[in-house]
């Protein structure tokens, strides 16, 4: 006879639907849309790669969120010992598991350089408290930017008061206190880039900037930009690696999955869209290169801080919200190695995240000596910092999500599946179906291939 599943995780439960929304949305939204995607945009020309990310949220993301949210609360555990459970309910191979060993393994390569990039952050609440962009162009922007990266000293200690205070978080256990801090600072994030896309307005470029972001071009679109567009889409939902599913493991039964996942993944995008309606214009008002890459946020928010009335402090508040996101995602992609070393090694949560910590942070240099001594290091192409990116967010969270999607769509019981995620409307969960069966599996390969040349 199957043994019952337990009705809550060994972990906890949250205590209302509510409190799911805003920690999922607290991992979700963080550097990925306010650092990334603005960049990646850039990069790629624009609107089209922004049309192909907005389709790939809809049309996979919320499929795949739902899938996992499901998986998640099913298994009630950490993302390997969940999969361990489900394929054992399922009578499928135990390979499954590879799902919660490859998000695992990408939460740490991806936290690794989130950390180096939150130490930029948290330099730059200093900077712009200090007064340094008062007035600044944006020569003296991009100048001052180059040379903070160019310098491996400064990077590297920045990169380790990130990661410290990241895991005494996670070590202390004091992630609901975050969570509830959380509750104010993202609205307050949200209005503050409500401000700066009001300052935009002001430059006399916004319409320039919002044609760039919507105005579609597809002759900019390429597989390997379509690609990044995926994988970014993956990246800022924290799709395909097992931290949703973790979140998942604590969702009360009985809470809609299908209307939580839409209303996360409508927050995440928002902000996504409203940083790159603020940024976009100041570029061009600055004549600046809207595809100068990873510290473009970096060379254009001080240009309109230094040049608005109470541009410190507010400069200050920005980088100090931005800062927080990005531990609330942080936290979240380590979460998953910190609790299996817990559970399965018995380890104390202190020595787990002691170890965690030290792997990322070391891991981390890479990063670091990217952006200066081994700028010039690559394999095909890109530095330590771009494959790292590369595998995790093009790579490892697609496959993971294609994974996740076959096992919820074709593998659990079709009554199962309809029970955990209470669809009452049979066309809604029809659509659901389609989309994890065909749909998702389909498009994340024929992207994967495209990408490669081979389509
Ligand atoms: N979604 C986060 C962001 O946009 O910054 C990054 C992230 C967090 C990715 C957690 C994956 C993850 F599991």
């Amino acid at each position: 006879m199957a043994v019952p599943l337990p009705e809550q995780s060994m972990h906890g439960q949250w205590s209302s639907r509510w409190t799911f929304i805003l920690a999922a949305t607290g991992a979700a939204v963080g550097l990925g849309n306010i650092w990334k995607f603005p960049y990646l945009t850039g990069e790629n020309g624009g609107s089209a790669f922004v049309l192909v990310y907005i389709v790939c949220v809809a049309a996979l993301g919320i499929p795949l969120m739902m899938s996992e949210i499901l998986l998640g609360r099913r298994g009630r555990s950490t993302p390997i010992n969940s999969m361990c459970v489900l394929s054992a309910e399922t009578k499928t191979s135990q390979w499954w598991q590879i799902i919660g060993w490859s998000g695992t393994v990408a939460g740490m390569l991806i936290l690794s350089y989130y950390s180096v990039i939150g130490g930029w952050t948290l330099a730059y609440i200093f900077k712009s408290g200090m007064g340094t962009f008062s007035g600044a162009s944006g020569e003296i922007a991009a100048s001052t930017f180059s040379e903070f990266v160019g310098s491996p000293g400064t990077l590297f200690l920045w990169h380790t008061i990130f990661m410290v205070i990241t895991m005494s978080i996670v070590a202390g256990g004091v992630q609901g206190g975050l969570e509830k801090a959380v509750q104010y600072l993202m609205p307050t994030l949200f209005f503050l880039l409500l401000v700066m896309v009001g300052y935009s307005m002001t430059t006399g470029f916004f319409g320039k900037g919002l044609a760039f972001l919507f105005t579609p071009d597809f002759s900019k679109l390429s597989g390997a930009s379509m690609l990044t567009a995926m994988g970014q889409a993956f990246f800022s939902l924290s799709l395909g690696m097992g931290t949703i599913m973790i979140y998942g493991s604590y969702v009360p039964k009985g809470t809609s999955i299908a209307s939580t996942s839409v209303a996360i993944a409508l927050a995440d995008t928002g902000v996504a869209l409203l940083a790159g309606m603020a940024i976009f214009p100041i570029v061009f008002a600055n004549g600046m290169e809207p595809g100068s890459g990873p510290g473009l946020i970096f060379q254009t928010l001080p240009v309109a801080f230094g040049n608005m009335t109470g541009g410190i402090a507010f400069g200050s508040l920005f980088f100090i919200l931005l800062l927080v996101a990005a531990w609330t995602s942080s936290i979240s992609l380590i979460e998953p190695l910190v609790t299996w070393l817990i559970e399965t090694y018995g380890m104390s949560r202190i020595t787990a995240s002691l170890c965690s910590g030290l792997a990322t942070w070391l891991l981390g240099l890479g990063t670091v000596f990217s952006f200066n001594i081994w700028k010039e290091v690559t394999l095909f192409d890109l530095n330590f910092f771009e494959l790292l990116d590369f595998l995790t967010s093009n790579i490892m969270l697609p496959l993971g999500g294609i994974l996740i999607a076959v096992f919820a769509g074709w593998l659990m019981k079709v009554e199962l599946t309809k029970s955990e995620l209470n669809i009452q409307n049979p066309t809604a969960y029809l659509i659901w179906q389609t989309l994890v069966r065909y749909i998702a599996p389909v498009a994340v390969f024929i992207v994967l291939l495209k990408s490669v040349g081979i389509l």
